[in-house]
């Protein structure tokens, strides 16, 4: 059976760059691809990698799941569940370290980045998290992970462990394959647009998250910092801003960005934005009002508990081949 699997963590409101750069895709490839299973978690371990407020935690993980229904996905032929809720993710997470080396984690650009930036309580959890993600994926034999462009590097990680593990031990691990978005896969930060849009950054204007009210959204749209150019054009490197505005224009209404400057040419700024602003504001508030209707239901709850159930069937299938594979236990 081919598997599409991904994971979302729950640090904080998902933003309008994980909606652009992976729910968008999760539902579309649901739609394309009827004859794959489709697998996606919240992604709970991961968060308390960083220091999380259980009360914020619990709330965040229902949010998460919530909005991958409330982004398009379908619960037919959908296994959604709690990465915590399957401990083999952790069992096999251990296992992966044991495959991979020191350097090979101290070459991550996540890891090195918040490293330059932080402080001094990077946690130990941190530093391995790539293994665990990797064991997130290999689990389920999982075919294509749909993921954005920040996500590569561990899915290429995930590869090489898939890639060691069979071939010291012989063949056990599906090689996953990464799909990234063409447009989409990097939202950037509306007031610093050389940055990603984060939702670990609190409160900030760069920021839209997907539970924004939709002035706020609109607000934050208008409020994005362009240049001196004053016209509508794609051009990361000059133009970085506008190209961003672009990027989230072409993603949600997939028009070409030679359509959009066409439509654009000879006016300023402040049409495109008023236009973007609309068009976020409708897109967002559709899934706003499926959210609603999902976080107040008990469809959620069962919903997991089935995906639950149905993960951790595969997971001890799974784990039990490679135990007996690596030689552990007495099986
Ligand atoms: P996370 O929770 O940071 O992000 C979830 C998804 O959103 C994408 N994304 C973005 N795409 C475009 N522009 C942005 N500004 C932007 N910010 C985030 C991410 O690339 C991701 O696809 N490690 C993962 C979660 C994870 C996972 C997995 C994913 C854990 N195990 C196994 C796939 C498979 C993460 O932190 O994503």
């Amino acid at each position: 059976m081919n598997i599409i699997l991904s994971g979302v963590k729950p640090t904080g409101i998902p933003t309008l760059g994980n909606y652009l750069g992976a729910f968008k895709s999760f539902a579309k490839m649901q739609k394309e691809m009827s004859d794959y299973e489709i697998f996606m978690f919240v992604a709970d371990m991961h968060a308390i990698t960083v220091p999380q407020n259980p009360q914020e935690l619990r709330k965040n993980i229902k949010n998460v799941a919530a909005l991958y229904l409330a982004c398009g996905l379908s619960p037919e032929n959908l296994t959604l569940f709690l990465q915590s809720e399957i401990s083999e993710h952790l069992e096999l997470g251990y296992v992966m370290q044991s495959l991979c080396y020191m350097g090979e984690l101290e070459r991550m650009t996540q890891f090195k980045d918040k490293m330059a930036k932080q402080e001094t309580s990077i946690t130990s959890a941190l530093f391995t998290y790539p293994a665990l993600m990797a064991a997130d994926i290999l689990l389920y034999d999982a075919k294509y992970v749909p993921i954005g462009d920040d996500q590569k590097q561990h899915l290429e990680l995930a590869r090489d462990l898939a890639v060691r593990f069979n071939n010291r031990f012989g063949e056990t691990f599906t090689v996953p394959e990464g799909i990234i978005t063409k447009t989409g896969a990097r939202i950037m930060d509306l007031q610093n647009p050389t940055k990603k849009m984060s939702k670990s950054v609190d409160g900030d204007k760069g920021c839209i998250y997907l539970l924004d009210p939709i002035n706020v959204v609109k607000k934050k749209i208008k409020s994005a910092v362009t240049d001196n150019f004053a016209k509508v054009h794609y051009d990361v490197e000059n133009q970085p801003g506008v190209s961003n505005l672009m990027t989230i224009y072409s993603a949600i209404t997939e028009m070409s960005y030679d359509e959009i400057e066409a439509k654009y040419a000879g006016k300023g700024y402040g049409d495109f934005k008023s236009d973007l602003a609309e068009i976020v504001g409708d897109e967002v508030s559709k899934i706003q009002e499926k959210y609603n209707y999902y976080i107040n239901t008990k469809e959620l709850d069962e919903l997991l508990n089935k995906g639950r159930d149905k993960a951790k069937v595969f997971a001890q299938r799974k784990l039990k081949k490679i135990y007996h594979k690596l030689g552990l236990g007495r099986y």
